[in-house]
């Protein structure tokens, strides 16, 4: 699979089945986030692993979109980690994203369904997940095998004109 074909093949998967995600593939999908290039190379990033039931339960305290998987990341950074640049600007959000991303494409290519979710309360989630206060949260991201009739969105493949997207040269 080249990877256009892999970008196509990734949807917003929100229905797993039960069936666990193998920690080997857990291993794999996190081993793709740490590849992932981030300001400076700080790697401010903090992923929280959710496996066991008694986490994944405490989803749903913090979104409604947790989809009962079973196997989620809460991915965070590290503020005092990331790179400032001189007008102040911190890059934890742009790395944290750039990880994230790794994860859902290997994710995809392994056969796992993922959805990225920002709709979360940050209050709720650092008090459930005792994130540390220097940790700025990104997203949930739920993961697990799709179930069998797991399917796209009907706005998945509504993409913009390129025209109205890309300019050469002057906007
Ligand atoms: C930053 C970001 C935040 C998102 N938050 C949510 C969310 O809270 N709940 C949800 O169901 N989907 C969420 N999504 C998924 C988008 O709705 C989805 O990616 C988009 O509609 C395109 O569909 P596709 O992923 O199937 O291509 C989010 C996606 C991104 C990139």
């Amino acid at each position: 699979m080249n990877f256009t074909e892999l970008a196509k093949l990734r949807y917003s998967c929100r229905k797993f089945s039960d069936k666990a995600v193998e920690p080997e593939i857990i291993e794999k999908i996190l081993e793709a986030g740490h590849l992932a290039p981030t300001g400076c190379n700080y790697q401010p990033q903090k992923i929280l692993v959710l496996t066991d039931k008694e986490q994944l339960e405490k989803v749903g305290e913090c979104t409604r979109f947790g989809f009962n998987a079973p196997l989620n990341f809460l991915i965070c950074f590290d503020r005092s980690l990331s790179y400032t640049r001189g007008d102040g600007k911190n890059f934890g959000e742009i790395d944290t994203t750039i990880v994230a991303t790794h994860m859902i494409l290997k994710a995809a290519e392994l056969g796992i369904g993922s959805t990225w979710i920002g709709a979360f309360n940050p209050v709720k989630t650092r008090e459930v997940f005792n994130v540390p206060e220097n940790f700025e949260i990104l997203g949930f991201f739920p993961m697990g095998y799709p179930a069998e009739d797991a399917a796209p969105a009907h706005f998945h493949e509504e993409y913009r004109d390129p025209a109205e997207i890309v300019f050469y040269n002057n906007f």
